[in-house]
């Protein structure tokens, strides 16, 4: 494959196999750009990279920000709650108005799912989607999978289990389609309430007991128990969730050895995992986020037409 061919990142479904290895092939010669002294290249250099979140985020806006900014690109953050979208004007003019500044890329986190897909046919720049409502959270996806290749060398195979609320979360729902693109057998796991039974149609296994799948698991990924978006009562009490699907040094006892532990952030600690977990060397929930802005270059250079890396080094 010798570019991404697409002018915009919108979700996992609609890209291939080797989209994603480019991708994550491309990431790895970025994250070697950390390693220097001078952490930036000229590859967007004259670029302007425009980032608008309606939803708050720590590691999904800053690494995009530092991405950008690591790529040498001209940044703009629009802040929502100081803009005029708190006077009423729309999306859709919120971008153009972006647009006759000539934005070249648009990062955008928001609460409707499909607001990024209707963006992209609305505009010449490219749109990148941050996270839209449940429904889809591509780079995330795109990190993790990056951050499994990098510990384990390939995903072919693998048995990957993701745990707690899935019912309101667009990175399983992105993380179903990337993990089983490449290979994966997954499996989703936590009280009946949070794994709706849609999620059979994704071709994944269903699991109500973390102790009965911990012990076939290569992978974990603990998500975010997601309180903002859990209208009525789901599970009886956090204490309750705790004691059967929260991450513990005693439960992982029954674990492989080699298990990698992952939470796409941010974590509640105490809930999904124990404090004394989240600290392991095999949990790797910080290298994701370094990873993470190393994907998110990769992201920007090949929408911009870059060629594979390696084909560069040959040369
Ligand atoms: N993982 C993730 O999307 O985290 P933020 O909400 O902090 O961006």
């Amino acid at each position: 494959m010798s570019s991404l061919k697409r002018k915009d990142l919108l979700d996992i479904q609609s890209i291939s196999v080797d989209e994603i290895r480019l991708i994550c092939n491309s990431a790895k010669y970025f994250k070697e750009v950390f390693t220097r002294s001078i952490k930036k290249v000229p590859v967007l250099r004259g670029k302007t990279v425009c980032t608008i979140f309606y939803e708050p985020s720590t590691r999904t806006r800053l690494s995009f920000d530092l991405a950008a900014k690591r790529l040498s690109a001209d940044l703009i953050h629009m802040n929502i709650s100081m803009s005029s979208v708190v006077k009423g004007e729309s999306l859709i003019d919120t971008v153009h108005t972006l647009e006759a500044m000539k934005a070249d890329y648009i990062v955008i986190r928001h609460g409707a799912s499909l607001a990024p897909h209707f963006l992209s046919k609305n505009i010449k720049a490219s749109v990148i989607n941050a996270g839209d409502g449940f429904h889809s959270h591509p780079t995330q996806a795109l990190l993790d999978t990056y951050s499994i290749l990098e510990m384990k060398g390939t995903l072919e195979g693998l048995h990957i289990g993701i745990i707690g609320d899935i019912k309101h979360s667009r990175v399983a729902r992105s993380d179903i389609e990337a993990f089983k693109k490449m290979g994966a057998k997954v499996t989703i796991c936590g009280p009946p309430t949070l794994v709706p039974d849609e999620f059979k149609g994704f071709g994944v296994d269903i699991s109500y007991s973390l102790d009965e799948l911990l012990p076939q698991l290569d992978v974990i990924n603990m998500l975010r128990m997601q309180r903002e978006r859990q209208k009525g009562s789901l599970f009886p009490s956090i204490r309750e969730y705790t004691r059967n699907f929260s991450l513990t040094l005693n439960r992982l006892r029954n674990s492989k050895p080699d298990i990698i532990i992952m939470h796409p952030g941010p974590v509640n600690r105490g809930i999904e995992v124990e404090n004394a977990v989240a600290d392991l060397p095999n949990a790797i929930i910080n290298e994701q986020v370094t990873n993470g802005v190393a994907v998110r270059m990769a992201i920007f250079y090949l929408l911009a037409g870059g060629v594979p890396l390696e084909e560069l080094n040959e040369e």
